[in-house]
């Protein structure tokens, strides 16, 4: 079993680029507001230009995936990730910024559908679930180490320090980068380019050779039905049903308000009175919550199984931003918001954080898989751009209780969905 998690883990390390950016723009942002007297809708400009790259990788990420493969356009990723961040830490304007900042989301777009769609490739189908949820891992140990590089290098310069904040993130892209130079080609992609020897000698690296013989029948039968029909297929009537109902779980995930409380996690402690200093050192629990969370949901997933912790988790999400939304409108105590946050995260973190990510990989038939996982996921990254370009917007205009209540209600939608809409696929098999 070492092998397979070795590969996924490396491929799973392009969850990493989005968490890190996601985490430290949050740090960023107070100290990028007074350097460059930002307003509002700014800000929210800043942060939402990553998301809108994503967008435009992931669309672009489809035909180079079938004519490259998947590892080449990982390398790829990684590059432009690199030169992404560190362009945005020496930039001098707003403008600039931006710009770099859409080519660091353009890197991010392309690994956010490669990497999980490549795990599930090379994946034994009884782990499947298991070493795709690596890649929530990765999002969430990234976050919190964005999160700790921010509380670290919070005083190391008073004028640019959001510069190193930045830079720092082009250290772990390049340990993605080396990594992918020990990672092989996906097998399915192999055989679809007719080298059948080739995927052979990896799928038994991966699990033996009765396992490969096996996979090898399965996607030779598989490649004969129509898994090229393109989009076509996909929005057929056939398949409208689960398509929608990906496209569905992956808006829905977003509009919970997660990745408000990530990006601006500071700039919302900061409105419960605390200085940047201390809002910077409870966003460190909050990466913490998320990570345990994130742990004991990888590990119960298979047993308890998919429907269950998506009911429960988005219930107790749905009455814990309640009380973040309660306890800006009476003015409790920090320490109250504080508590809900970080309720709202473990809740998160143990259902749609990681079972989102399980189910879009195996919700879907071979056919459409990866088409459906390329539209759920480009529609995850519009709903996040857009809770992130407005979240700033409605603090202004809304108030902060008030923004809350409108994601308390947005995770009372997804109890519904989850009731009605979700099947369970705990240890549905694969074809
Ligand atoms: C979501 C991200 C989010 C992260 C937080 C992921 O499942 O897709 O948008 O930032 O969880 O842990």
């Amino acid at each position: 079993m070492f092998y397979p998690v070795f590969i996924s883990l490396i491929a799973a390390l392009g969850g990493l680029l989005f968490a890190l950016d996601a985490a430290i723009i949050s740090g960023v942002v107070p100290f990028l507001r007074d350097a460059f007297s930002l307003t509002g809708g700014q800000i929210g400009l800043i942060v939402s230009s990553l998301v809108f790259g994503c967008v435009i990788g992931v669309m672009v990420a489809g035909a180079p995936l079938d004519k490259y493969g998947r590892v080449k356009p990982l390398i790829v990723s990684a590059l432009l990730f690199i030169a992404g961040v560190l362009g945005a830490a020496f930039s001098d304007s707003v403008g600039i910024f931006v710009t770099f900042r859409i080519l660091a989301g353009f890197a991010v777009g392309i690994s956010s559908v490669v990497s999980p769609m490549y795990i599930a490739e090379v994946a034994p189908s009884n782990r499947r679930g298991f070493l795709v949820s690596l890649y929530q891992l990765t999002i969430v140990a990234g976050i919190l180490l964005g999160f700790l590089s921010n509380y670290w290098l919070v005083d190391i310069d008073s004028v640019n320090n959001w510069r190193i904040m930045l830079s720092v993130m082009s250290v772990p892209a390049l340990i993605f980068l080396a990594g992918l130079f020990f990672v092989p080609e996906s097998p399915r992609w192999l055989m679809m380019k007719g080298e059948e020897a080739k995927a052979h000698s990896i799928l038994t690296k991966i699990n033996g050779k009765t396992y490969a013989d096996h996979e090898i029948d399965i996607i030779r039968k598989s490649s004969g039905a129509p898994a090229d029909s393109g989009y076509k297929l996909v929005f057929s009537k056939l398949y409208r049903k689960p398509l929608l109902i990906g496209v569905g779980l992956a808006i829905l995930q977003q509009v919970t308000g997660i990745n408000a409380i990530m990006y601006y996690a500071p700039t919302i402690f900061e409105k419960t009175g605390l200085n940047v200093d201390s809002a910077i050192y409870q966003t460190i629990l909050v990466g913490l919550i998320n990570l345990i969370f994130t742990i004991l949901a990888m590990f119960i997933v298979d047993r308890v199984g998919r429907k269950p912790l998506l009911v429960t988790g988005s219930l107790l999400m749905a009455l814990s931003m309640l009380l973040v939304s309660a306890s800006f409108y009476f003015q409790l105590h920090s320490v109250i918001t504080l508590i809900a946050i970080l309720l709202f995260i473990a809740a998160f973190a143990s259902s749609l954080g990681v079972v989102m990510w399980v189910v879009i990989s195996e919700m879907f038939p071979a056919a459409i898989r990866t088409r459906a996982m390329s539209l759920s996921i480009v529609s995850l990254w519009v709903a996040c751009f857009f809770v992130a370009l407005i979240f700033p917007f409605l603090i202004d205009v809304a108030g902060v209780a008030n923004t809350f209540l409108i994601f308390t209600f947005f995770c009372f939608i997804n109890v519904f969905f989850n009731i009605f809409f979700i099947k369970e696929t705990k240890g549905v098999l694969l074809n």
